[in-house]
């Protein structure tokens, strides 16, 4: 098979591994790729929003398959235009079509898919500029912290969680008159629930599925789960609390009915659903949808899988998912991201990365890095993700703290505490 794979993270790096193992693998291409994809396979320097460009390249380049690693060119529409064009519609694509990206693209359509399926999630109210008034009503009578909600993406920074009702209602007034631009036009005032949460990933064909391992990820800056957000400092998988119960509530009550849902729909959906959870009293929440694999959590889940990659997404696009069984490696994994300094935030980028060990049973994976001349250099906010394998995710996370010390480069940042709360 020939593979294009979009995408320039450390979740791409994760992907391209994973795939570079398979025997069935001809060429493999990373669009735009960074400087670690390029270990296994061909970077190309595409726009990955120019879907005419995507299709012309693909079709020079014998493509059999597109796998997008992040949202924006689903959400955008990428699955639909390779397969309303007869030239490119043999071309499996993993990623849904725009419609049902829109669990990820819209937190209101999310949400009344969630109420349709009586998936568990936080109670809500839709709020636009015609309801304004209803939205105050609903914080007035109901006690706080609230959650507001751009519906939707900006970039990982739409939601607010405010603990004073009058704060909320002022915040509810600017988010609506354009915080977050057309993002938060309408908002979404949700319950809040209090729990720890987890990520669980599921590959559907859009009728069937196979359940990945679970994942938690760490996104704010600080340690203890302390200042900004980030799109995450580390990853454990799997997470001590996520028992073989939780897990079967999880699938019987979350997984069955999203899948059944995206099915009775008639979403054209082959890839990822990403679920963002919330433990509360032992029973699980969806806090989010999202439709790719989570970053750091793919640092932590793909190493993991022992199945043949390439063979998992094509049952996946042939309908056959229900046949598969996936492999998964019993010891813990762990990922920590080592970050420029000032991010999330500015930061600078250029610095010369340098004491990256050649041998050792940890994988380094590369987020934001390129090379300049003959060095690895910085080149984005998340820089590396350094993943180990343990009997525990404690033993796995020694590992990876050792080279995290290691490796050097200018404002480099991490967080030491990954899993302090497990
Ligand atoms: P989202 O973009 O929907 O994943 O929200 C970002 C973060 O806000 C989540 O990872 C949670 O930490 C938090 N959050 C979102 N919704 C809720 C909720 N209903 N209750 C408590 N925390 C929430
Ligand atoms: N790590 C969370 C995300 O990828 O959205």
């Amino acid at each position: 098979m020939n593979i294009l794979l979009l995408g320039s993270g450390g979740r791409e790096h994760a992907i391209a591994r994973s795939l570079a193992k398979s025997k069935r693998l001809d060429h493999l291409y990373i669009a735009p790729g960074n400087a670690g994809s390029s270990q296994h396979g061909t970077n190309v320097d595409l726009n990955i929003l120019d879907f005419d460009i995507i299709k012309s390249w693909s079709l020079n380049h014998k493509i059999d398959m597109i796998i997008v690693g992040p949202e924006a060119p689903l959400v955008e529409g990428i699955y639909d235009a390779i397969k309303a064009d007869d030239e490119t519609k043999h071309i499996a694509v993993i990623g849904p079509s725009a419609e049902g990206a829109m669990l990820e693209g819209s937190k209101a359509f999310a949400k009344k898919f969630m109420e349709e399926f009586d998936v568990p999630t936080a109670a809500y109210l839709e709020v636009t500029i015609d309801n304004i008034q209803e939205g105050k009503d609903y914080i007035n009578n109901n006690a706080g912290p609230y959650v507001l909600k751009a519906d939707g993406l900006a970039a990982g920074k739409g939601v607010l969680i405010i603990a004073d009702a009058q704060e909320a209602i002022s915040s509810l007034s600017e988010m609506l008159a354009g915080q977050f631009g057309q993002a938060s036009a309408t908002v979404v005032i949700e319950q809040f629930l209090d729990g720890i949460e987890f990520s669980v990933f599921a590959l559907t064909d859009g009728k069937d599925y196979v359940i990945l391992p679970v994942a938690k990820d760490y996104k704010r800056i600080g340690e203890g789960d302390t200042g900004l957000n980030t799109g995450g400092m580390g990853a454990v998988s799997p997470p001590p609390f996520v028992t073989s119960e939780l897990m079967q509530k999880v699938e019987s009550k979350i997984v069955q009915p999203t899948i059944e849902g995206i099915s009775k729909r008639g979403f054209d959906y082959i890839g990822f659903v990403f679920i963002g959870l919330i433990r509360v009293d032992n029973e699980p929440y969806v806090i989010e949808y999202n439709c790719r694999m989570g970053d750091p959590e793919t640092e932590v889940v793909f190493p993991r899988i022992q199945s043949d990659v390439i063979d998992l997404l094509e049952a996946a696009s042939r309908g056959t998912l229900s046949e598969v069984q996936i492999d998964i490696n019993p010891l813990s994994a762990a990922t920590v991201m080592l970050v420029s300094g000032g991010y999330p935030e500015a930061y600078e980028k250029g610095k010369v990365i340098s004491n990256i060990p050649t041998t050792s049973n940890s994988i380094i994976f590369h987020a934001g890095t390129k090379m300049s001349n003959d060095d690895l250099v910085t080149n984005g906010g998340r820089v590396l993700a350094i993943t180990s394998f343990g009997e525990n995710y404690k033993l796995a996370l020694d590992s990876t703290k050792r080279i995290a010390e290691d490796i050097q480069f200018e404002g480099k940042y991490y967080r030491s505490d990954i899993g302090f709360d497990l």
